[in-house]
């Protein structure tokens, strides 16, 4: 008999509400119906977003919004900077360069987070840079973005701030408007609760200024469209959306607001928090320095001797636990534990006792239910 977790960054689990609210019959996408489905779940976006913004929401992957934007905001030659703290940071860079804008990338080395004041000292000696792009959680490392600093300099500035919160939306704190940001762009299969398959950007009146004036080629995801459907008198889409993943979401939204977005904020420091010391208990070294890490996902050195691959493929075929290995630079150096969305401290403790089961298994030395020892006493001492 198998049970399986999924206990990965992405994509997470979905609550049964959500899941059982993609097998209602599907309503047209031109019926009223449809359009009070639409109007509450850009809604709950908004909500969870902090926005009082527009948002436009595709049937695509998160990497689809990541390149609405780009082809949006900005024209080719347009000289944009990149801000890249993992793998997330490296796809904004392959994406301004596809649409050909001129980029410059600070890259730093991967574990470490961004230094606002780079971004600020660029800014201040070349004054052509239009756009900044930066990553708020980067799931590759386990780092969280100070972005709201980083608002602060680019609101004083005449550049505009893209940040791609995938994964660190509904995780980690983010105030668009009280910040400042001018984009956000996310997606469903995180901490959203919801299937794949949908993607938001959210856009600041500064940003809609450069999408009225870009020359880059745009089409499905021309922003424009976007907002002419939201306007008619029954908003809806311009093209046929994916319903179902979106009745799934407007169940998961629900969820997110009756627990309120700073409990939700809280309750992902807390797992965090605890999966860290269950690491640490277990003689094992986090990736990132500790105060910077993101509340989505912890990533993990891999001890001596074992590959990172071979412990994510015991846990699973063990345990049926879903962990996930290392990307880019980090295969088989680091594994992570994803811990954003639908998750409680009894997903945490089964995947430490998972784990250790298959560490012991590796042989790898360690003092069986010390991981759960110190997770617990996170649990108990903030009361989650
Ligand atoms: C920070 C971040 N950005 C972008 C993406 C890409 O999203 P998708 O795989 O939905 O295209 C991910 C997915 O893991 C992510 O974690």
């Amino acid at each position: 008999m198998k049970k399986h977790y999924l206990m990965t960054p992405g994509p997470t689990q979905v609550p049964e509400a959500s899941l059982l609210a993609q097998a209602r019959p599907i309503v047209h996408h031109r019926s009223p119906a449809y359009t009070e489905l639409l109007l509450e779940t850009l809604d709950g976006l908004k909500y969870v977003f902090q926005t009082k913004r527009d948002i436009m929401l595709f049937a695509s992957s998160g990497t689809g919004a990541m390149e609405s934007a780009v082809a949006n905001l900005f024209s080719p030659g347009d000289r944009v900077l990149v801000a890249s703290t993992g793998n997330f940071g490296e796809r904004w860079i392959k994406i301004c360069k596809a649409y050909q804008l001129d980029v410059i990338a600070i890259e730093y080395e991967w574990g470490q987070r961004l230094n606002p004041a780079d971004i600020e000292s660029w800014l201040k000696k070349d004054s052509s840079i239009k756009g900044v792009f930066i990553t708020h959680a980067e799931t590759s490392t386990g780092v969280v973005n100070e972005v709201k600093k980083v608002a602060e300099i680019t609101s004083r500035s005449s550049a505009v701030l893209i940040v791609d919160a995938v994964s660190g939306l509904g995780a980690c704190e983010l105030r668009m408007d009280e910040w400042g940001i001018d984009v956000v762009v996310s997606g469903s299969q995180k901490a959203l609760m919801t299937p794949p398959g949908l993607a938001f950007a959210a856009v600041s009146e500064r940003a809609w200024e450069l999408v009225e004036s870009s020359t880059s080629p745009r089409f499905y995801f021309d922003y424009r469209a976007y907002k002419k459907a939201l306007e008619k008198p029954s908003p809806q889409n311009p093209y046929t959306p994916a319903i179902c993943t979106i009745m799934a979401l407007g169940e998961s939204l629900r969820m997110i607001r009756e627990e309120g977005i700073e409990n939700v904020w809280e309750r992902h420091r807390i797992l965090a928090k605890a999966t860290r010391e269950g690491i640490k208990a277990l003689g094992l070294k986090l990736f990132s320095p500790d105060d910077e890490l993101c509340n989505a996902v912890t990533a993990v050195n891999v001890p001596e001797g074992i590959d990172g691959a071979t412990i994510v493929k015991a846990v699973r075929e063990e345990h049926g636990v879903w962990l996930a290995g290392g990307q880019g630079i980090l295969k088989g150096k680091i594994f992570r534990i994803g811990h954003c969305g639908f998750y409680l401290p009894s997903d945490i403790i089964l995947t430490l006792a998972s784990l250790e089961r298959s560490l012991l298994k590796l042989g790898f030395q360690l003092e069986p239910g010390s991981s759960l020892v110190a997770a617990q006493k996170v649990f108990i001492e903030e009361g989650l």
